[in-house]
Order: C-alpha cells, then sequence, then structure tokens
C-alpha cells in the first residue's frame, strides 16, 4: 500500500459533493445509484455520510449510512480508482466506527455482491464475516451476500 496523500479532509457530506459522488459511483458500481438519491440521504435523519477529500479537492472517497437500533447499515462506499489501496476505505470505516461508538451499536452490517473481491477482502480485513445472503438483491439478479461486523458491548458507565 502506498502512503495515503498528506492533509486529506474528511467531512460530512453536502449538496455541493453531489455531482462528484454521482461521478465516482457511476465508475464504480455496475448498477450505481442515481444522483437523486444521494441527495436524499444528504441531512437525513439517523445518516452519517463522509467524504473524504484531497489537497487538491478532488473527491477521494465516500461513505454513506443509515444507523438505528443498535445497527449502522452501510449503504455505500467507493473510492476514486486512482486513490485505491491506499488506506481511503480504510480510513472511512474507522469514521463508520466511531460513529458506531458513539451511538452505542452492537453491529455494523452491509450487503456485498459475491463476486465483489475486492470489497469482501476489505470487509474481511476489518473482521466482518459472512451472516446470510439475500436472493437477487440487486437490480441485474445478482444476490447480495450480507456481512457484519459484531462490536463489543461498552463498558458501563461509572
Ligand atoms: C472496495 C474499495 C472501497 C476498497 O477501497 P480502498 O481504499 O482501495 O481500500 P484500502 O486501501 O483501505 O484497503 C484496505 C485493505 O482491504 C483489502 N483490499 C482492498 N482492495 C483490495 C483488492 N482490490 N484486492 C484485495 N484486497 C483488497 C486489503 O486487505 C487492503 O489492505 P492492503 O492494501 O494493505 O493489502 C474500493 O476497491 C472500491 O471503491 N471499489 C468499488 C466500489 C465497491 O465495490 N464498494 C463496496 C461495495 S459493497
Amino acid at each position: 500500500m502506498s502512503a495515503l496523500p498528506a492533509e486529506l479532509t474528511v467531512r460530512d457530506v453536502r449538496n455541493v459533493d453531489l455531482d462528484a459522488v454521482a461521478e465516482l459511483e457511476r465508475l464504480s458500481f455496475p448498477v450505481p445509484w442515481k444522483r437523486e438519491f444521494f441527495a436524499s440521504e444528504v441531512g437525513a435523519p439517523h445518516r452519517f455520510n463522509r467524504v473524504v477529500r484531497t489537497p487538491d479537492g478532488r473527491l477521494a472517497g465516500y461513505v454513506f449510512c443509515a444507523f438505528a437500533g443498535g445497527e449502522v447499515h452501510v449503504n455505500k462506499i467507493a473510492v476514486d480508482p486512482s486513490y485505491r489501496r491506499r488506506g481511503i476505505a480504510h480510513l472511512l470505516m474507522q469514521e463508520v466506527l466511531d460513529l458506531s461508538a458513539r451511538v452505542r451499536a452492537e453491529e455494523i452490517y452491509l450487503e456485498v455482491r459475491p463476486s465483489n473481491d475486492p470489497a469482501r477482502n476489505f470487509y474481511s480485513s476489518l473482521g466482518f464475516r459472512d451472516v446470510g445472503r439475500r436472493p437477487q438483491y440487486y437490480a441485474d439478479g445478482e444476490d447480495a451476500l450480507v456481512m457484519s461486523l459484531f462490536l463489543p458491548a461498552p463498558s458501563p458507565s461509572p
């Protein structure tokens, strides 16, 4: 893995990010979410949506999550192809882990295509395990694997 670019900015997704998010989405997924779908997530309750920007303002990656009832659901994560294997998805998932601790979540889960070896390896490297399968989950008919990371119970307050 080559070094992360210096001075990356990680912050909440804003409307101004949506064109770049939709463009990276089209580069990254066979059936991409539409821009309007991302727009409806920005500012919605119980959401955690973050972007990574490079010092020259390029979008390097994003993560979109929803959380409720002790669970955090990762809806989307993607990294610009020219920045992959440099730890940016790891950085974004660290943000998700920090959120999970703040909201005292017990589990982080997500769906992934069985054919998506890079993503499955990535999640496995963080300790996610296969816990289920959703038949024909994706619009093109591919099943989804459900992967979960179970989190240690927070220590009781003194
Ligand atoms: C999956 C994805 C988000 C990973 O982003 P990334 O920034 O390249 O990942 P990182 O650099 O943080 O990788 C961390 C670890 O994950 C694993 N990993 C990541 N990409 C991998 C690949 N292509 N092949 C094998 N292992 C991989 C490795 O263990 C890696 O550590 P290493 O580089 O030290 O070996 C990126 O490939 C992507 O955007 N893919 C297209 C969108 C997508 O499929 N999203 C997930 C949908 S469920």
